[in-house]
């Protein structure tokens, strides 16, 4: 059984972008197993702090260590990615043990990317988040869901266009075909 951790980039509990992350987990195939990260915890980097590991850093390194393959949400701010998610991927870059990076929980993942945001529909914020996960070694799926959400800002439940459905649908499959490969 294939794992897929959730991540939301928004520290929201019912923001879009963990309403897209939930629609996305709801077509994923019985093969799989999935489940959603919870990071709101983490302390801010600082490197006078790293070994050994403070504990909530240590249980998310193990849930990303225990995945298959990653979905990051993010939502857009100021055309990049949040700060909670950047610090979630800076403790993820770096080595459980001193100077081995084989041990980076984070580097070298299969990863899907998601966004829903204003009128770009996170493309800026998918654009940076791309770079960075590359720069990690990371395997980054093509595809990728963009949801401009216009008039639905002012909604509570989001709600996808057919165009967006099958945008969603066309990521999902193509991240299965990588993890039966
Ligand atoms: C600090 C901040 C900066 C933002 N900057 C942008 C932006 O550059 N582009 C954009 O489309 N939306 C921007 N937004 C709006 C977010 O895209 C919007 O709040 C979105 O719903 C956040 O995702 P969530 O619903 O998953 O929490 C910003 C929001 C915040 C809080």
């Amino acid at each position: 059984m294939k794992k897929v951790l959730f991540i939301c980039g928004s520290l929201r509990r019912d923001g879009f972008n963990m309403q897209l992350l939930r629609l996305a987990s709801e077509r994923l195939p019985a093969s799989c197993s999935w489940s959603f990260l919870s990071y709101g915890d983490l302390p801010l980097l600082d490197q006078d702090k790293e070994f050994p590991a403070p504990a909530a850093v240590a249980r998310v390194r193990a849930e990303v260590a225990g995945a298959d393959a990653l979905w990051i949400g993010s939502p857009e701010y100021n055309h990049s990615y949040s700060a909670a998610l950047k610090n979630l991927v800076d403790w993820l870059s770096r080595p459980v043990e001193p100077g081995d990076y084989s041990t980076a929980a984070g580097r070298g993942k299969l990863v899907a990317i998601s966004s829903a945001a204003g009128a770009s529909g996170g493309a800026f914020s998918l654009a940076k988040l791309r770079e960075l996960l590359v720069m990690l070694g990371c395997t980054v799926l093509e595809e990728e869901t963009r949801i401009p959400l216009g008039k639905r800002f002012g909604q509570t439940a989001l709600a996808l266009l057919p165009e967006e459905e099958a945008m969603l649908e066309r990521e999902c499959s193509a991240l299965i075909a990588r993890l039966a490969d």
